[in-house]
């Protein structure tokens, strides 16, 4: 296959890839983005393997048959996958995939030590830059999965100096990377021997900067390894001489970045304090041991009632609809109350489930009209003139203490301000904390009822008793 052709191959998939995050900035257009992105990863996939085999210097038939092989065996064990994860299970999955590309980005840089440059310089510090992220993005993502996935607890490593661990890696890195360029090309061990260092340097900062991350901070976590795994292709793409890796790795470098934005913004947070670690437990009381006084009990049917009497209704659905699986009755709850006339919307907070997107993704799966969802900003100035809001397994995103209570772990981050409305009724199982562990001062207020229970089997008694 001529290289001209394969480079126009990667311009196509570039294209397609950029109209593909295009796609999938918008409900409506989300499905057409998904469809162009797996075009351009097809194209991409085809341009690459016939390069690797029948382009100049090609492995030739034994390549491209040893490539199907292990191509048929990565498909099946994804597919598998894909079919098996549950979507509250989606973050750790990712997190994972994360790790495998900071894992390749590592192999590739060690392999492109051994190549002869015609720029030694340049390829030293592409090498060592390449090395670093991607060692950074493997390790930090395999913390984000333990801690995604319950198997370590997600409280912040809290190492004194922590912070000047951090910088003093980032130094150290810097004064590694000018020895190795430094060091002449046949002082082959000495050169190993550093990039080796640097190799357990990054492993160890990555390690370092996601342990250092309380629960409360996970969003940004998962789309900052996001960011980086996008920036180890693009560097693995440097280093193998490849277009479209680099293109694709910027693309999810910048767009992992500016989600990363996006959910700092919507958390109130500064990306360096993120960094700097321990959300969710410095600088306040937990609110366990504050007596709030009594909470009120509700039946379904007494929701049912309230629920015909109001002309207003808001759904804030949390992390518990996603484990209930209740968007299905939520989504015929919402149909037999607009079909009796009641305006029904639903307030979504930019970091409820568990993923960015999670619980748009849900609603639309249950096909929920686009329209009467809305972003957090778009609702909350709403709530006062509401009449009813169902809070569906939130419980963090709708916590009063955030807006009221400076003292409060999670004090200035923007919530769902449900608590304005005339009355609030909470779904859950019991009168446990949210993912950031902290007591919920709503579930104690005058006009809140809690509906206990699985989220599912509520709604779906609610339905019954309309
Ligand atoms: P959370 O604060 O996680 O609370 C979810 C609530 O759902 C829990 O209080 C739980 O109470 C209830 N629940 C669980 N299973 C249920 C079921 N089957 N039926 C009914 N209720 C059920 O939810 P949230 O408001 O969506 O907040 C999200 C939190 O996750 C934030 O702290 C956010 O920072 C963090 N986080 C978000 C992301 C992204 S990107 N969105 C990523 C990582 C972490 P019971 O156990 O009493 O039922």
């Amino acid at each position: 296959m001529s290289a001209t052709l394969v480079q126009g191959a990667y311009v196509v998939a570039g294209l397609f890839f950029i109209l593909a995050l295009a796609g999938l900035s918008r409900h409506e257009t989300a499905r057409r983005g998904n469809r162009l992105g797996i075009a351009g990863m097809a194209v991409a996939l085809v341009a690459t393997v016939l390069a690797a085999t029948f382009g100049a210097g090609g492995s030739g038939w034994l390549g491209l048959l040893l490539i199907l092989v292990a191509m048929a065996i990565g498909a099946a064990i994804g597919l598998d996958r894909a079919r098996k994860v549950e979507m509250t299970g989606m973050p750790e999955l990712i997190a994972l995939l994360h790790s495998f590309v900071g894992l390749a980005a590592v192999l590739v840089g060690w392999n492109s030590s051994y190549e002869v440059a015609p720029y030694p310089t340049i390829h030293d510090i592409e090498v060592f830059v390449g090395v670093f992220i991607g060692a950074v993005t493997l390790t930090g993502s395999i913390v984000a999965f333990l801690k995604l996935s319950a198997r370590i607890p997600s409280r912040p490593l809290m190492l004194p100096f922590r912070n000047w661990i951090n910088l003093g890696a980032l130094a150290l890195f810097l004064v590694l990377t000018i020895v190795y360029v430094a060091v002449p090309e046949h002082a082959v061990f000495g050169r190993h021997a550093l990039l080796g260092l640097v190799t357990l340097l990054a492993l160890a900062l990555g390690w370092h900067l996601v342990a250092s991350i309380g629960g409360g901070d996970m969003p940004v976590v998962v789309s900052m390894l996001n960011s980086y795994s996008g920036w180890a292709a693009a560097a693995a793409g440097f280093l193998l001489s490849n277009d479209l890796l680099i293109i694709t790795g910027a693309l999810v470098g910048s767009s992992g970045a500016y989600l990363s934005y996006i959910m700092c913004r919507a958390m109130n947070r500064s990306f360096i304090s993120v960094i700097a670690g321990g959300f969710g437990v410095e600088g306040g009381t937990t609110a366990d041991d504050t007596d709030y006084g009594d909470h009120r009990e509700i039946t379904a049917e007494g929701v049912a009632s309230l629920l015909s009497n109001a002309s207003t209704v808001v759904i804030t659905p949390g992390y518990g609809m996603a484990v209930a699986q209740a968007q299905y009755p939520v989504a015929s709850l919402t149909k037999a109350l607009r079909d009796k006339g009641v305006d029904v919307r639903f307030g979504i907070h930019p970091v409820a489930g568990r993923l960015p997107g999670h619980m748009n993704v849900l609603l639309a799966e249950a096909k929920v009209p686009y329209d009467i969802v809305l972003e957090m900003d778009e609702v909350n100035d709403d709530l006062a003139a509401t009449d009813v809001v169902l809070v569906i397994g939130a419980n963090d995103t709708v916590n009063p203490a955030a807006a009221e209570d400076p003292t409060s772990p999670i004090a200035g981050m923007p919530v769902l301000r449900v608590w304005e409305a005339t009355d609030v009724v909470v779904f859950k199982r019991s009168m446990a904390t949210g993912y950031a562990g902290v007591q919920n001062p709503l579930f104690f207020r005058d006009n809140t009822q809690m509906l206990f229970g699985d989220a599912k089997d509520r709604v779906e008694d609610i339905l019954k008793a309309l």
